[in-house]
């Protein structure tokens, strides 16, 4: 494995492998590698010939006062696993590397940078956006793959790539979970011992939440107050549980049938985000007649 620290070295070795006819299959990471990247690079090894990975702590999607200086670094643990699983490439830039000291572009989908996660976490959606779109121009991949453990940001990139005419195809995976259900995160590491018990309910909340949509006895809102009640009393703090359109990302309405319901909590220092992605069968009753 390469191990690149430059824009230049890295545009030199992706011309060589584009002169030879090889095809590039890309990772973006804020590293901490856990599974859920492992799974990411792993299907990325049977999507092409090449497999490059970036690890880059990106400060512009951090919002005042939040985690970037406390983000877990554990850049040798993920050199040993990228080696193992024989990668490519790594990218490790720097932020002065990424960033030009005058840079003045921001990359926005505004309509949905400002849901959810946007709502709170404000400019963090078009920090993504920027760096995303520039390792995707840096590294020229044929395929990137991205985890849907952060739908948001997945489909605010699937409309970048759609809108700019980018030619990359966008991959997605499931979100890999602990044994107890936790989806894995980079984040988890924030949890204390006893926080550690009550994280994995995040991920029973919602689930019980889809199967309240799918029998359909009561109100979208009568189940997100439910939900978010639950939450409360084994000791989240909400910032939002909702029940939306998979494709908007807005407030699902009787007759959606693509429906994921998103989920943002706070435990002690942890922000802990999850969702889940169903269908529900649109033959309603009303719909017979
Ligand atoms: P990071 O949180 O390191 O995640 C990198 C990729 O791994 C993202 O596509 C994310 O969705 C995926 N991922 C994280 N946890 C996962 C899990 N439990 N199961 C499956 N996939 C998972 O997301 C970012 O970094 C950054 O925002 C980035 C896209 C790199 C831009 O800076």
């Amino acid at each position: 494995m390469q191990t690149i620290y430059t824009i230049q070295a890295l545009t030199a070795i992706i011309k060589l492998w584009k002169q030879s006819g090889y095809s590039i299959a890309f990772v973006p990471t804020m590293g901490n590698l856990h599974q859920g990247h492992f799974k990411l690079v792993e299907e990325a090894k049977k999507q092409a010939d090449k497999i490059v990975v970036s690890i880059f702590i990106n400060p512009t999607q951090f919002c005042v006062g939040e985690d970037f200086n406390n983000y877990p670094r554990t850049e040798q643990q993920d050199i040993s696993s990228l080696l193992a699983l024989e990668v490519d490439a790594l990218f490790l830039p720097s932020s002065t590397e990424m960033y030009h000291s005058d840079a003045k572009t921001l990359v926005s989908v505004a309509e949905l940078a400002s849901l959810h996660c946007g709502a709170t976490r404000s400019g963090h959606f078009d920090g993504v956006a920027t760096v995303v779109c520039k390792l995707l121009n840096l590294v020229q991949p044929d395929v990137a793959l991205f985890g849907e453990k952060d739908f948001q940001q997945l489909l605010i990139i699937k409309t970048i790539v759609r809108d700019l005419n980018m030619p990359v195809r966008i991959e997605s995976l499931t979100t890999v979970r602990e044994t107890d259900g936790l989806a894995m995160s980079s984040r988890n590491s924030y949890l204390t011992v006893d926080e550690r018990l009550i994280a994995p309910f995040l991920y029973q909340t919602l689930c019980q939440g889809r199967d309240k949509v799918i029998t359909g006895q009561l109100t979208f809102s009568q189940i997100e107050q439910q939900q978010q009640q639950t939450l409360q009393a084994v000791g989240f703090k909400v910032d939002y549980f909702s029940i939306c359109n998979a494709h908007t990302l807005l407030s699902a309405q009787y007759n959606d049938n693509n429906i994921v319901i998103l989920a943002a909590v706070k435990l002690g220092k942890a922000r802990l985000i999850d969702n889940i992605h169903f269908q529900i069968n649109t033959l309603k009753v009303d719909s017979l007649s």
